[in-house]
């Protein structure tokens, strides 16, 4: 069975909420739907507003984060009931951002894989290594690394409903994309690593996007790879128009 594409904007903290219905009223008169299941991970204060905005159009709402606990004494955190309430359907887990600047871990990253599936949220969950890393030809040990912890202890059937967002940091807003082949190349291996875990049903059904500096001008370069199934978009996916042509690349 072909494995639908998944293009998500990943807006960071960007956009009010004005600014956000713009988008979404710009982009729907734009775009009619297509064959890839499209989505906005937008901030927590855009969900509500974005997702009366998009009714009636195929684009899916995401959240870029949430907590791994039911509720409790956490402040500044956001549950996932309080996301599956709005209806959210993805979750982005664990994006380097995160890692970087607010201390998740692949143990923190599998807490909330784990308990997004139990609210039946999508997680997208991200793996990448950094420059050096690359340099040093580490880059395959760390991602395994990523992927094993961020997966342990879950279950088949939600292995095969789990995105994995590949996404090397040196990419990440820098405007140096991986190239097609070396994005294809992780893609494949980090499916290899799920099916050596969870068997081939999860790896053939398992989506793998890419993610780093995904442009119009280079979406075709990586959307028609075999492995990559998808991207994850940051400062492209705010503007309608660059949205779109990634999209339908
Ligand atoms: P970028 O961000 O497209 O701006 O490089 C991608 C991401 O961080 O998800």
């Amino acid at each position: 069975m072909a494995r639908k594409k998944l293009i998500a904007g990943n807006w960071k903290m960007y956009k009010t909420m004005a600014e956000a219905v713009r988008f979404a009223e710009e982009f729907t008169g734009i775009y009619g739907g297509g064959d890839h299941e499209v989505a906005i991970c937008a901030p927590f204060t855009q969900l509500a507003v974005l997702k009366a905005a998009f009714a009636g159009s195929d684009v899916k709402l995401g959240a870029q984060n949430m907590h791994f606990e039911e509720e409790g004494a956490y402040t500044g955190e956001i549950s996932p009931a309080m996301l599956t309430e709005i209806g959210v359907d993805y979750v982005v887990i664990g994006h380097s951002e995160r890692r970087q600047y607010f201390a998740e871990t692949d143990e923190t990253v599998n807490k909330k894989v784990k308990k997004a599936f139990a609210h039946g949220l999508a997680p997208i969950m991200c793996v990448g290594e950094v420059l050096e890393q690359r340099d040093e030809g580490v880059h395959f040990d760390v991602v395994k690394t990523q992927v094993e912890g961020g997966i342990s202890g879950l279950r088949e059937g939600d292995v095969k409903r789990l995105v994995i967002a590949y996404e090397p940091v040196w990419a990440i807003g820098t405007g140096r994309t991986a190239t097609g082949d070396q994005a294809e190349e992780m893609c494949a291996f980090i499916r290899e690593v799920v099916r050596s875990i969870s068997g081939d049903e999860a790896a053939e059904g398992l989506r793998v996007q890419y993610g780093g500096s995904v442009k119009p001008a280079n979406a075709i370069e990586l959307m028609t790879k075999g492995n990559i199934d998808g991207a994850l978009v940051g400062g492209a996916s705010l503007v309608p128009a660059d949205f779109k042509a990634i999209i339908e690349y």
